[in-house]
């Protein structure tokens, strides 16, 4: 008879960022018993959770990791394979704690969106990152579920079995009372329309963030040199019924969450052409590419993917990717074919 059971090996990670996403990844390891993972270290900037038991602080038993405040002190005692990255959505303002994490010499992967194709937003930069990974001999990698998945890893694989493609569509619309609280925030819910505008302008909120890095990651895979990419202001979702998520009841004419639409123009037409929707009360919640090509292509995935727990597992599922991936600023396109990893059979 044929072992079925693969002899799996181990790998070490270290967090750095233990916020919603840190904690669920935490919490996922711990209590999926994912036993080819070993949380060897963790390390968040909020003094309330420095000194504490990783596995306390989430709501689970005793783990032995506690929260340090410098990523030294965190793999002081044990080298991680990894760091799971989880503090910013932004590039720039997370460049100096990425050279700082690459220059300890472990790989990285991060939630970051704007990282998830970082040359959108900063040349310059990326192609420093760049060369201190690969000095360091690190990989760097940004994933999630979007960007890193749904907007940009499907459609891209969606292309492959056609010969000539006009135009490229996709929508994500999620129902965002099923996401985690920080999210419900930075996409407006419960703000006035007013409130919405000027959190908008002021970037106290952000919507959405990584359209952008999701249109450029597909262009460039296809070989595409658009002439622009547009990318339109977060606008609100306001519905004339009350609705409700675990965190927030929403009543008539307030922001429910936000709709935006981006395009990448070719001579002035739309080749690509994006649409996300999230807001609390959506009654259909999908995710859906369809490609105007020989062949044609659709495909709809309903209910949408969950972002947050997509998240969780794009990260750990790209673990034994990036670990195995060449030195340098990588991205999702880069690296060979994502899938789940090491997923045990149920019976
Ligand atoms: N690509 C995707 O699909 C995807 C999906 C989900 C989330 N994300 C992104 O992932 C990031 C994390 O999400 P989240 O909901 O977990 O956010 P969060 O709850 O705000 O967690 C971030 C954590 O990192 C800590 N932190 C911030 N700067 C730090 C630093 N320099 N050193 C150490 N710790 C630091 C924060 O502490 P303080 O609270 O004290 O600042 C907080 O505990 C967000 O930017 C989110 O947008 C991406």
């Amino acid at each position: 008879m044929q072992a079925c059971q693969v002899k799996l090996q181990k790998f070490k990670v270290v967090f750095f960022g233990v916020g919603v996403i840190g904690s669920m990844l935490a919490k996922t390891i711990m209590e999926e018993k994912k036993d080819w993972l070993e949380i060897v270290g963790a390390v968040d900037i909020d003094e309330k959770k420095i000194g504490l038991d990783l596995g306390k602080m989430i709501g689970s038993s005793r783990y032995g990791v506690t929260i340090q405040k410098e990523i030294e002190e965190a793999i002081r005692q044990t080298k991680a394979d990894v760091i799971l990255h989880t503090t910013s959505s932004y590039f720039e303002k997370t460049f100096f704690e990425l050279k700082r994490l690459a220059e300890s010499g472990i790989d990285i992967l991060s939630s970051c969106e704007e990282l998830s194709y970082p040359y959108a937003t900063n040349r310059k930069l990326s192609e420093e990152l760049d060369l201190i990974a690969k000095k360091n001999e690190v990989s760097i990698l940004a994933t999630g579920i979007n960007p890193g998945f749904v907007m940009d890893v499907l459609p891209i694989v969606l292309t492959s079995p056609c010969i000539s493609i006009s135009k490229i569509n996709v929508r994500r619309q999620m129902n965002a009372a099923n996401r985690r609280i920080p999210f419900q925030k930075k996409i407006g819910a419960g703000l006035s329309e007013q409130e919405f505008k000027a959190a908008i302008r002021s970037k106290t909120i952000s919507g959405h963030v990584g359209l952008l890095q999701s249109i450029s990651m597909l262009a460039n895979s296809l070989g595409w040199s658009l002439d622009d990419i547009q990318i339109e202001e977060p606008e609100p979702m306001i519905l004339n019924k009350d609705v409700k998520s675990d965190w927030i009841r929403v009543p008539a004419g307030k922001v429910t969450g936000s709709k935006q639409n981006a395009y990448g123009l070719v001579r002035g037409k739309k080749i690509i052409d994006y649409e996300f929707r999230a807001y609390i009360g959506a009654e259909e919640e999908f995710d859906q590419v369809d490609i105007e090509g020989i062949p044609k292509v659709s495909f709809k995935s309903n209910p949408c993917v969950n972002g947050d727990y997509g998240t969780i597992a794009m990260l750990i599922n790209m673990i034994p990717k990036v670990i195995d991936a060449p030195p340098g600023l990588l991205t999702m396109k880069d690296l060979e074919l994502p899938s789940a990893a090491n997923i045990k059979i149920p019976f």
